[in-house]
């Protein structure tokens, strides 16, 4: 069974509840309509009833009368959330309005169905720019104990296996945080662990990458990656990791061998840190249409629970896989 597969058995095996509130777009319907029928797990799509059942006639769509189908607008839950949001915004003088005004957003309603434990995680993004995904779930769900950014990770499968484990990689951060600090690049590395051993399946082996390996050159931006890669060991003292590792130094064993002798994960990562998001977004783009890698993601780590943003040129292919991905998230946290 391929990876892809086995992580929508995993999710069958376990349902989770995942929220869609973008329940006006047609390949989220879609999407949902398959994950539904191959029982992958329970959905919620956010919008009126009457709209999103007549959306799913005129598309011949058959299940989604089994999802949960809830209006923002009319919701019952409205007053609890409302009083939740003005408690987690106290800092933020969050009045009661705002926040009854806020919910009218489905993409702020689904994060405080998660909040509240109405939700396992949610998938977004087809129809809404990664800021306006990503901002409620900043504001109200938070990261996870010892992590304060939020980074995306992507799963690259090489054509040429001799990469990574059997061509697996996984590359981070390719998506949220432009300009990290060393200890938060530390904590990328350690989400990014979790995100390999949990839905990569392999077990890391991290570089952290930059233009210089173990000295070969001086600069501050050398001794951010440097200062990240000690304080990612003590943040999780079992992670292999070494940096700082040039590219060629983390994946060619003869280059491995010759700049950085004594590392155990120099000719071997499998899983590729980078510096800032300029190198790693254009680095999984290049990767993705130089050496025909297949890219999945951004994976969205860190966060409490686990909220994904899709690209809005998705497939309904894309959704379906990224929901089941947030499903085995959800149960990795549990
Ligand atoms: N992790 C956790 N929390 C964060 C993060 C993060 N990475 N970034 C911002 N926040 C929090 C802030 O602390 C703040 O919280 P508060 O309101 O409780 O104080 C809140 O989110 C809003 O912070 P802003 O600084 O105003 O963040 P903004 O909303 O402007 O930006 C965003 C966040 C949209 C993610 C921004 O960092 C961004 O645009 N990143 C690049 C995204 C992108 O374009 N990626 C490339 C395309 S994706 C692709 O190619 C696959």
């Amino acid at each position: 069974m391929n990876l892809i597969e086995s992580i929508k058995q995993n999710a069958r095996n376990n349902r989770q509840r995942i929220v869609l509130p973008e329940g006006h777009e047609e390949r989220t319907l879609k999407a949902a309509d398959i994950v539904i029928q191959e029982k992958i797990a329970d959905i919620t799509i956010l919008g009126k009833k009457d709209d999103v059942l007549k959306k799913a006639k005129d598309l011949s769509l058959k299940n989604l009368e089994k999802a949960e189908i809830i209006d923002p607008q009319t919701s019952s839950m409205r007053e609890e959330y409302a009083n939740l949001m003005v408690e987690l915004r106290k800092s933020k003088r969050l009045t009661k309005d705002d926040a009854l005004k806020l919910l009218d957003n489905p993409l702020y309603y689904s994060t405080l169905m998660i909040k509240n434990g109405n939700a396992d995680g949610e998938v977004a993004g087809a129809d809404n720019a990664t800021g306006d995904v990503l901002r409620p779930a900043f504001q109200f769900v938070k990261t996870l104990p010892g992590i304060t950014v939020v980074s995306g990770a992507f799963l690259m499968f090489m054509r040429d296996k001799e990469f990574g484990d059997n061509g697996l990689m996984v590359f981070a951060d390719c998506a949220v945080h432009p300009d990290p600090t060393d200890k938060e690049l530390a904590e990328i590395a350690v989400a990014t662990a979790r995100t390999t051993r949990s839905i990569a399946r392999i077990e890391p082996r991290i570089a952290m990458l930059s233009f210089s390996t173990k000295g070969s050159a001086s600069h501050e931006l050398v001794d951010k990656v440097i200062k990240a890669t000690e304080i990612a060991k003590t943040m999780d003292p079992s992670l292999k990791i070494d940096g700082e590792l040039q590219a060629d130094a983390a994946i060619i064993s003869s280059v491995g061998l010759k700049k950085a002798p004594n590392s155990e994960i120099a000719g071997k990562a499998n899983v590729l840190i980078f510096p800032n998001l300029e190198s790693g977004n254009i680095a999984y783009k290049l990767v993705q249409r130089l050496a025909h890698a297949e890219a999945i993601g951004p994976i969205l780590q860190g966060m409490a629970a686990p909220i994904n943003d899709l690209s809005r040129g998705c497939s309904v292919n894309d959704i379906v896989e990224l929901i089941a991905i947030t499903a085995n998230q959800a149960m990795a946290k549990n």
